[in-house]
Formats: C-alpha cells, structure tokens, sequence
C-alpha cells in the first residue's frame, strides 16, 4: 500500500523559500522549452466569474504536468473567489496533488495557495532576467495585493529595484504594501496617486482583477516590458496591437484567458503573434537581441508545471525532515 503525505499551508510555508521557488522556476522554464515539461492547456471551470451561473463569481482551473528534470507529476485545483475578499481571505484558493508518474500512486496532497503565490512572483522575474541585461531596475506596479508583494520579493532577489512606483485602487493596499516592502524593495517605493505614474519604469508588472484595460498604450514609453498578469485584460488594446513583441510562458493558455483572449476571440490576434515563449528564450532555442526602443509584451499567465516542480520540492523536504502526516490510498 502506497503512502501519502498530507501538508498544511503552515507546513508548506516553512519548507521553501522564493530562492528554491526562482531554481525551480528556471530549471522548469528550460524544460518547457525543451520539450521535457508536458504542460497541457489548464481546463476552466467558470463558476460565475464570466458566465451567468452558477452565480459565485469565481473560477477553478485544473492545472496538470509532467515535469522531466525532477521525473513528477501532478495537478493543481486552483481558482480565485471575489467572495473571500469580503471575509478578509485571500483571493486565490488551491491544492496541488503529485503522482508517482511510473504507478500513478497519489505521493502528496498539499495547500497550493503558497507555491502559487511565490511561482507567480518568480515567473516574472525569471523572464525579466533574460529580457533585462542591467542589473538595476524600475518598476511600476499596478496591483498592490498578494502577488504584487511576491512579484516584489521575487525581483528584488535578481535585481536591484532601484525605484518602485505601485498603484492599487485601494489606497489602503497601496500603503500596506509600502510598508511590508520597504526592506525588501532596494531604492524608494512610491504610492502613486495617478495611475499613469507607474507606467514610466524599465518593467511595468499588472497584478489586479480588473477588466477595464486601465493601462493605456500612450503611457507605455520604448524600451519597456510590460507584464499584464491578472486573469483579465489589463492593458488596452493599442498596446496589445502595437507591441514589438509578444512572449507568453504557454500558448494555448494565454490565447484563451488574460490579456489576449479578447483579441484572439476577436480574430485580431493568434498564435502568429507570438514571438517566443520563455521556455525557448530561456533553454536557449530563440535568442532574444532587445532593441532598446522595443515595447515588449511579456505574459506568465501561469502554468501547472510550475506548481507541480515547487511541490515536489517541497514533498522531497517534507519526506526527509518527516513533516506532514501519511495515509494509505491506493
Ligand atoms: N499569472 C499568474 O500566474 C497568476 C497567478 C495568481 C494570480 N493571478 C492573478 O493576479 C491577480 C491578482 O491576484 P491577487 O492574489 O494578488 O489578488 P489580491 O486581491 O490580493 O490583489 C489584487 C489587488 O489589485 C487591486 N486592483 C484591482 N483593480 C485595480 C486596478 N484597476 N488598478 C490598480 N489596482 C487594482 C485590488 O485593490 C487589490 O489590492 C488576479 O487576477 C489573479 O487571478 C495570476
């Protein structure tokens, strides 16, 4: 009988840091551009969060991969719930499941919310390391929620931020965001008032839930990467359209939800458009020369692989230090 092991979100958060979640994240990046990730389009469940009903306003997507330079696989079951905002939770809900891909035995069942949280960070910055040279950044930060602090703690462990501009909606967020940052971001964070200001930095990163398209093409100056991470569309559509470059971390993903998903519905924008993923750029197969007046469009719309490379990490610490409990399921 095979045994499973079972971990809190406590017992997950006291097993990884953002440095091991940046590796992994890498090394993961690297095989989906070689070929030894197997990451299949995540499948959507709309509970309201686009469609009429049910009426709950969220999402919950399935998000399975192989990933081949740790030989796992798994699943993660994870959406967002505007609801638990009401009740002081966070947004984000999800469990990631690991399999022995040779016998398909369940190894772990572990709180996901974490690893999504420091994989959406280290996404982001993973591509900036490859698509900004300089080691000094700035950022602009529209979204001062929990993934603008891990994107925050993220970049600051491969750049220098030299400057970093965050915007929310919510002055509240905006100011605790400042304040929970201010040892972890290099140079000055500022909270600005116009939402315009943030546009003005070497890397502008989106972390909200807005549908608005606030961040307006005409604020985009050359040279910039921009970053429109939300499950909606962020950015307007003469940015889309008129960037110099489009990156996205999957294909098929980033056609069917986030900052695309309009225009491609629309017909106006495919996989034509796509000048590389990140897994090309980064195992090496597309060379990427910055132009330093190219606008580029860079979207992690997130993928189950990297979900599934950090739980297993975290299992394989979790196995040797004897954390978490075991039950039997065949
Ligand atoms: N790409 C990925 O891999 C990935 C992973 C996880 C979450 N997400 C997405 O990131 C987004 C944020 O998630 P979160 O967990 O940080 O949520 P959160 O609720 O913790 O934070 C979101 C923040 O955005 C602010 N906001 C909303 N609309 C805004 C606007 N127009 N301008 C500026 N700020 C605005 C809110 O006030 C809030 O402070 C969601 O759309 C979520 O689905 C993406």
């Amino acid at each position: 009988m095979f045994q499973t092991r079972l971990l809190s979100k406590s017992q997950v958060q006291s097993l990884i840091t953002m440095s091991e979640v940046l590796d992994a994240v890498e090394k993961t990046f690297k095989g989906m551009g070689d070929g030894t990730v197997i990451n299949p389009t995540k499948v959507n469940l709309d509970l309201g969060e686009t469609a009429s009903y049910p009426p709950y306003g969220g999402f919950m997507n399935a998000m399975p991969a192989y990933i081949g330079w740790l030989d796992t696989a798994g699943i993660k079951w994870a959406g967002g719930f505007f609801e638990r905002k009401k009740h002081g939770l966070g947004y984000i809900t999800s469990l990631i499941l690991l399999i022995d891909p040779k016998m398909g035995n369940f190894k772990a069942v572990m709180d996901g919310a974490h690893i999504t949280n420091l994989r959406t960070g280290a996404q982001s910055a993973i591509a900036l390391k490859y698509l900004h040279p300089d080691k000094n950044i700035r950022i602009g930060l529209y979204g001062a929620g929990m993934q603008g602090h891990t994107q925050t703690m993220a970049i600051s462990q491969i750049f220098n931020i030299e400057k970093l501009c965050v915007y929310d909606i919510s002055p509240d967020a905006a100011r605790k965001y400042a304040e929970d940052m201010k040892n972890v971001v290099q140079g000055e964070i500022v909270i600005a008032k116009d939402p315009k200001e943030p546009a003005d930095a070497d890397a502008i990163i989106c972390v909200t839930q807005s549908k608005d398209k606030f961040l307006k093409n005409e604020w985009i100056k050359p040279g910039t990467i921009v970053f429109p991470m939300g499950s909606y569309q962020e950015c307007d559509d003469d940015f889309i359209l008129s960037a110099d470059k489009i990156i996205v971390d999957h294909v098929g993903q980033c056609l069917h939800r986030g900052a695309l998903k309009e225009l491609c519905e629309e017909g106006k924008i495919s996989e034509r458009n796509i000048f590389a993923t990140i897994g090309e750029i980064v195992a090496g197969k597309k060379e990427i020369k910055r132009n330093k007046n190219e606008r580029i469009l860079c979207i992690p719309i997130g993928t189950g692989a990297m979900d599934i490379a950090v739980a297993t990490i975290v299992f394989q610490k979790a196995e040797s230090k004897g954390i978490g409990g075991t039950y039997e399921f065949e």
